[in-house]
């Protein structure tokens, strides 16, 4: 199955949920080609210092070749978190979280991340994986909370400067990753 988008419902669909927190609502969706520009906004707004900042480019490609975006709005419907989703060979990987650093310390990552797990397993995609950076307390936090194992310790593939923890879930009952 190539994309999520087609796993859950075979047609375009782009609000997955409502969610309401003590600081507002919170509305959970798709991204599209026309979010980029804000999306590089949020990236921008972040400071990108545990991530390995993508480019315009990188985020159209991304997009044009059939994967998806998660992002949250706000009640205001400015886009306050994102993350990439890569699907490939039964495995969905989950890239460049980021959460706007006026909306941090509730837990908006780690909603993006149970959804997108949910999303993986409605999919029928076997295999679920992220990569965090091994000095990202925080974000490690999180995807262990989410039920994500650490599986592997290994240079970032995107910058091998940095060690990154190899993040992994079994999605499929009796699916054995390689
Ligand atoms: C890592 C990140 C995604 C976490 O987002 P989040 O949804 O705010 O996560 P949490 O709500 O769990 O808060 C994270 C920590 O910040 C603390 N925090 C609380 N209020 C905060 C605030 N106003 N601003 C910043 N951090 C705050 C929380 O207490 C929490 O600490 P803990 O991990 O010791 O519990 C976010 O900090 C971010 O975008 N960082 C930059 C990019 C990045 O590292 N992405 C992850 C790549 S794998």
């Amino acid at each position: 199955m190539s994309s999520i988008h087609e796993g859950l419902q075979g047609h375009d669909i782009t609000h997955i949920q409502n969610f309401n927190l003590a600081s507002g609502a919170y509305r959970l969706v798709w991204l599209g080609i026309e979010d980029v520009p804000c999306m590089v906004a949020l990236q921008d707004r972040t400071g990108c210092t545990s991530i390995v900042p993508r480019t315009v480019d990188y985020y159209y490609t991304h997009l044009f070749t059939g994967q998806g975006a998660l992002g949250i709005r706000d009640s205001a419907g400015t886009l306050v978190a994102q993350a990439l989703v890569k699907n490939e060979d039964d495995t969905s990987l989950l890239q460049n979280v980021l959460v706007d650093p006026q909306h941090r310390g509730q837990k908006l990552s780690s909603h993006l991340i149970m959804q997108w797990l949910d999303l993986v397993k409605e999919s029928g995609i076997s295999f679920a994986q992220a990569r965090v950076r091994i000095d990202n307390h925080s974000s490690l936090h999180n995807f262990l909370a989410c039920g994500m194992d650490i599986t592997q310790t290994i240079p970032s593939p995107e910058d091998s400067r940095h060690l990154v923890h190899v993040m992994s879930k079994v999605m499929k009952e009796g699916y054995r990753p390689l």
